[in-house]
This record gives structure tokens, C-alpha cells and sequence, in this order.
């Protein structure tokens, strides 16, 4: 079982933190952020705000993923009370995992699946938060009008100056603009998103003719991205303009899947989108793999449904489709409560439950990623 949530008060942690200012450059879409033309909107009450500059936290102890010991499957339900009350800190502060190799440029990665609820949004904020922890720079896209991703790092959608909605719709908007630092780590940043999204295609429908719209992220967001190590794209659960924007801007696709009856149903669907786009706007784009979310590895559904992903990429293997070279990725991430509770406190798991096994597994998987290409 996890422990309980550290709740030592921010005003005396319970590791010090030494801090050395010249050894931590500020990255450069940081000072641009803040030179940027914008009004901070007021924090609105429990959101913290993410204008202020906030420093790296770095613990004496880095912790190597690999090192961290196996714990046995929790069984934990989606809904179950929160921990024993336990209050969380209410400064975050991310772990140091073990550092992992920056990629030569930027990789830029969409998590896109059209089924609901499989773990895209989970898979892109811890992840992040894990690559984040490990010393690279990471930008994590919200294209869902769900704005869970920009919730789940504790900012309110509707109190935003700028959302992605912005960038997309207003010429004069620059990325810069929109970037925002996620609090306890100034190497995180996010391009919120908020509910007017939902409306994009319909105010892009002349733009879409053109075929304007399809390339406007990829466009937009070109000298931002290489600012970056990582750019994780969260995409909605749709094949929509959104989607194809995020398809677009990417070279490589993860798949975050939960391994039950029908999943592989609507991956045939996908793939064809994913040949469209390669065809079409970005013939680099290629598939990197499945992330198995919520697994239980105990089950034989569980087994076959990945017995038969693995099959499916094994069967590409040598060919030129885009998924050639997939992999099922190490480890599968067990269903864990701290994952599902981390986000109402505007937390990655990695800061909400850093010794939970929802961390564990991914710190395991940034090194998987982050190693399979490197
Ligand atoms: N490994 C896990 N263990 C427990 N709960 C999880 C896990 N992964 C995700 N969840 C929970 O499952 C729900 C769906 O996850 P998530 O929002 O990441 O899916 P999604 O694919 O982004 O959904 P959508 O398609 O609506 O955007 C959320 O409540 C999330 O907290
Ligand atoms: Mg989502």
C-alpha cells in the first residue's frame, strides 16, 4: 500500500533544499513569458499562481527508476475516499529522479486515442512530470476543450488571459504568450486550454477548406517546441480538426490503452487517420508505442487483449507503415488511487504520492521512452 501524503507544512520541508541559482539556467521561453505583453489574471482561491517564478526544487538524493522496488498490485477502485484525510502541501515540489539523456532535438509526441477515458490525460502529466523530474524540459499541449490536462496542473480554464483557443483563432497571439510554467517546476510548461475550444471547428470551417487549419499548431507553436527536450500533445478523444492538429505537429504517436474487451476495436480507425495524416500533411509521423493504462496484469482478458497488440506490431515489423517499429511499453501502469486522486489537488502524481506506485511506474516508463530512441 502507499504511504500517506507527506504533510509536513511548506514552512518547514521536511528535506532541505539547496539550491544552487548559476547551476539551474532559466530557460529562455521562461523570460519570454515574462516579457510577454500579458496581464496576470487574479489568482483565483487555492489555484496557485503560476506567474510567480518558482525554482527547481532539487532533493539531496536522486532516485533511479529502476531502483525502485516493485511493489505487489493495488487493487484500488476509481472513486475510493481520499487517504485518511491527509492534507497535501501546499507548495509542490517535484522529485529529482536519476537523469535521463535529452533527445539530439526536440520529440515531439502525441498521446491521442479516440476511445474515452483510456488514460490520455494521465499518461501526459505524469510522464511529463517524470521526464521533467529526470532534468529535461517538457511542454505538455491541452487540444481537449475537456481541459483536463490544464485542471490536472491546477489551473482554472475559465480564469486563463490566454488559452491554446487564443493561439489557434487570433493571428496576432503568440505561443510565448500562452506558455505558462506548471508550479514546482520551471523546466515543466503547458499551453492550457479552455471550453471555447469546443467551438474551433466551426470558426475555422473557412481555414479548413484551405487546408490552413489542419498545420495552425504546428505553425504556431514551431519556435516554442524547440525550446524544449519533449512536447507531449494531449489529444481529445476524437479523430476531429483538434486531433489532426495535434497529428500534425507531432513526429511520433503513443497510444495509452486500457487493455479490456474492444480496445482493439477502434484502433484500426485510428491507424487509418494516422496513414491519412503521414500521406497527407506530416509524412514523418510514425507510431512509438502503447502505454497500457490502468492495467491489471492478473487478468487473462488483460493478457490476450496484449498478446494480440503485440501480435499487430509484430506483424508490421520490416514493412513501411507507420506503426513498423511500435512497442508495447515497459511497464504497464497499474490501476493506483493516487493517480486518480492527484488531479483534483492540481498535482502529478510524482509531487501528490511521490513513493505511490502510480510514480513508480512512471518514472519507469519516461526511462523507457526516453532510452528507446536515445
Ligand atoms: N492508472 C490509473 N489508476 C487509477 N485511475 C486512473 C489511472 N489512469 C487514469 N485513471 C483515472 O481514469 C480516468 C480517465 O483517465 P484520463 O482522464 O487520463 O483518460 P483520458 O483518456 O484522458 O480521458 P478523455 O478521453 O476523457 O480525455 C480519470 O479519472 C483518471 O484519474
Ligand atoms: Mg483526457
Amino acid at each position: 500500500m502507499d504511504q500517506p501524503a507527506d504533510t509536513t507544512p511548506p514552512t518547514a520541508p521536511m528535506t532541505p533544499i539547496d539550491i544552487d541559482a548559476d547551476a539551474v539556467p532559466e530557460p529562455a521561453w521562461v523570460e519570454q513569458q515574462r516579457s510577454a505583453e500579458v496581464t496576470p489574471a487574479p489568482t483565483p482561491a487555492g489555484v496557485p499562481n503560476q506567474h510567480a517564478p518558482v525554482i527547481p526544487p532539487i532533493q539531496a538524493d536522486p532516485v533511479e527508476a529502476d531502483a525502485l522496488e516493485a511493489a505487489p498490485i493495488e487493487q484500488a477502485e476509481p472513486g475510493e475516499e481520499a487517504d485518511d484525510g491527509a492534507e497535501v502541501p501546499s507548495t509542490p515540489t517535484l522529485p529529482t529522479l536519476g537523469p535521463l539523456p535529452a533527445p539530439p532535438s526536440t520529440r515531439q509526441i502525441a498521446l491521442i486515442n479516440q476511445k474515452g477515458g483510456v488514460g490520455k490525460t494521465t499518461t501526459t502529466v505524469n510522464l511529463g512530470a517524470a521526464l521533467a523530474a529526470s532534468g529535461l524540459r517538457v511542454l505538455m499541449i491541452d487540444l481537449d476543450p475537456q481541459a483536463h490536462l490544464t485542471l490536472s496542473l491546477g489551473l482554472d480554464p475559465e480564469t486563463l488571459d490566454l488559452s491554446i483557443y487564443d493561439l489557434l483563432i487570433e493571428s496576432d497571439v503568440s505561443a510565448a504568450q500562452v506558455v505558462r510554467t506548471v508550479d514546482g517546476c520551471e523546466r515543466l510548461g503547458v499551453l492550457p486550454a479552455d471550453t471555447n475550444l469546443a467551438g474551433i471547428e466551426s470558426e475555422l470551417a473557412e481555414q479548413v477548406k484551405t487546408g490552413l487549419a489542419q498545420t495552425l499548431l504546428r505553425n504556431k507553436c514551431a519556435e516554442l517546441i524547440e525550446q524544449f527536450d519533449y512536447v507531449l500533445i494531449d489529444c481529445p478523444p476524437s479523430l476531429g480538426l483538434l486531433t489532426i492538429n495535434g497529428l500534425t505537429c507531432a513526429q511520433e504517436i503513443v497510444v495509452p490503452m486500457q487493455a479490456h474487451f474492444l480496445a482493439l476495436q477502434g484502433m484500426g480507425k485510428l491507424f487509418e487517420t494516422i496513414n491519412m495524416i503521414r500521406q497527407g500533411i506530416n509524412p514523418a509521423l510514425t507510431v512509438s508505442g502503447v502505454v497500457l493504462c490502468m492495467h491489471e496484469a492478473n487478468t487473462i482478458l488483460a493478457s490476450d487483449v496484449v498478446a494480440d497488440v503485440e501480435g499487430f506490431f509484430e506483424e508490421a515489423k520490416g514493412t513501411a507503415l507507420p506503426w513498423a517499429d511500435a512497442v508495447v511499453y515497459q511497464p504497464p501502469i497499474r490501476r493506483n488511487i493516487k493517480l486518480a486522486e492527484a488531479p483534483s489537488f492540481g498535482q502529478s502524481v510524482l509531487t501528490y504520492a511521490s513513493d505511490s506506485n502510480g510514480a513508480k511506474d512512471y518514472a519507469r516508463l519516461a526511462k523507457s521512452v526516453a532510452t528507446a530512441t536515445a
